[in-house]
């Protein structure tokens, strides 16, 4: 019999609902013990949905409870901190994305996993679309015969058309969040084409970031109370192209903000027998309840053109509590393979980097990143 885990969530703003309610229903495996957050509206908000008390500080909570595992929700620039503050009093480690601010932070948090040998799971929870693990098994079976074939490019976008988050809060402030659109956004839909390639090596990167919306005051999105007159020094769109060294594609793009049809989030993967292409249209801006999810397969049959249309049971929660309850299997059973490794948010933020440096410079960038 499986032994029951017993769960922390740190920060205890809009994403670690999802976590709690994750762990709350996942019957015995997992028991929702306490949370931390500094902020008093977030632990009583906590404490009414949830039923559990809060610590104002988490090393309290760590030291306090006996936890196997801890989410960690806290804005960007406080990952690292707290990730490596729970591994050193042994809680397996669940990151909200992006992983940290820098590859030298994720580095860091990889190698004192390693050393504790406890896990360190990336919430990439966008693999766990149940579109995302349908293309994931049609490209691992391909046995010659049937699949895709070889992939030559992946183009991928998370674009929102009016959808800054919170001008003025740490999402806005580079310092905290360590980027814009391209960190809180693009990071998902990089590791989704990284991921269906199998985290290829990369060989060159070109990227480019603006501010466009951002520079305007009255931008903002539909979370929270912005404030028109805080701090903004991040980009609000990021484009950049990829190349691998076995001669494959990766175009990317993300915004906070632009002119076009409304929130989408797609990837499009074509190969050289056939193509998939997964897309989350949002009807309402960042309402994931009323967006529609849609997977086609485009080929030939020898005779003829054919558009497939295929189904799967939606997810409204993008994969989000999917991730949580993942990383909980792994907690309990150390033998089971996790679908997100340590290593990879090492790669995906030395590609993040590369995108930044690539805009800033104004040119390509030969890439490199080992871990
Ligand atoms: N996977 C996803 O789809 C997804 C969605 C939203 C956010 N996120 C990520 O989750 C993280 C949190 O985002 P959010 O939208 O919940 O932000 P948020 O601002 O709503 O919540 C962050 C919380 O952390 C708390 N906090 C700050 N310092 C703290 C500390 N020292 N100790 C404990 N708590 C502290 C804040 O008071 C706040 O309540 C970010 O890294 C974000 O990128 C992921």
């Amino acid at each position: 019999m499986k032994e029951t885990i017993r769960v922390g969530i740190i920060g205890l703003g809009g994403i670690s609902r999802v976590h709690a309610a994750a762990y709350r229903g996942y019957g015995d495996n997992a028991i929702l013990v306490s949370g931390a957050d500094p902020d008093t509206p977030a632990r009583k908000k906590f404490h009414e949905t949830f039923g559990i008390n809060a610590y104002v500080n988490y090393k309290e909570m760590l030291a306090s409870e006996d936890l196997d595992a801890v989410s960690v929700c806290v804005p960007n620039f406080l990952h690292a901190r707290v990730a490596l503050d729970c591994l050193d009093a042994h809680c397996n480690v669940y990151c909200e994305k992006p992983p940290a601010i820098n590859e030298l932070e994720v580095m860091d948090m990889i190698e004192a996993a390693k050393k504790k040998d406890l896990l360190l799971m990336w919430a990439f929870n966008n693999r766990y679309r149940p579109e995302a693990q349908l293309i994931k098994r049609l490209i691992d079976m391909d046995d010659g015969i049937t699949g895709i074939g070889n992939i030559y490019q992946v183009s991928t976008s998370w674009r929102r058309r009016n959808g800054i988050p919170m001008r003025g809060g740490w999402f806005t402030k580079k310092a905290e969040s360590g980027g814009g659109s391209l960190i809180d956004l693009g990071v998902h839909v990089l590791d989704l084409a990284m991921w269906v390639l199998d985290y290829p090596k990369i060989r060159t990167v070109v990227g480019s970031v603006g501010d466009n919306f951002g520079r305007q005051k009255s931008h903002n999105g539909p979370w929270g109370k912005p404030d028109s007159q805080g701090l903004f020094n991040v980009e609000d769109y990021a484009s950049a192209f990829i190349t691998t060294t076995d001669g494959c594609a990766i175009k990317l793009e993300s915004s906070w903000a632009s002119h076009r049809e409304g929130e989408q989030v797609a990837l499009e993967i074509l190969g050289m027998k056939g193509s998939l292409k997964m897309n989350r249209k949002f009807r309402v801006e960042g309402d994931d309840n009323a967006a529609v999810d849609r997977l086609r397969f485009y080929h030939d049959n020898g005779e003829a053109w054919v558009d497939e249309e295929l189904h799967v049971t939606p997810d409204p929660a993008m994969g989000r509590i999917a991730g949580v309850r993942h990383f909980v299997d792994c907690v309990q059973d150390r033998e089971l393979e996790p679908v997100v490794k340590p290593e990879e948010g090492y790669q995906l933020m030395c590609l993040l980097r590369a995108i930044y440096a690539s805009a800033e410079k104004g040119e390509a960038i030969q890439f490199s990143a080992t871990a």
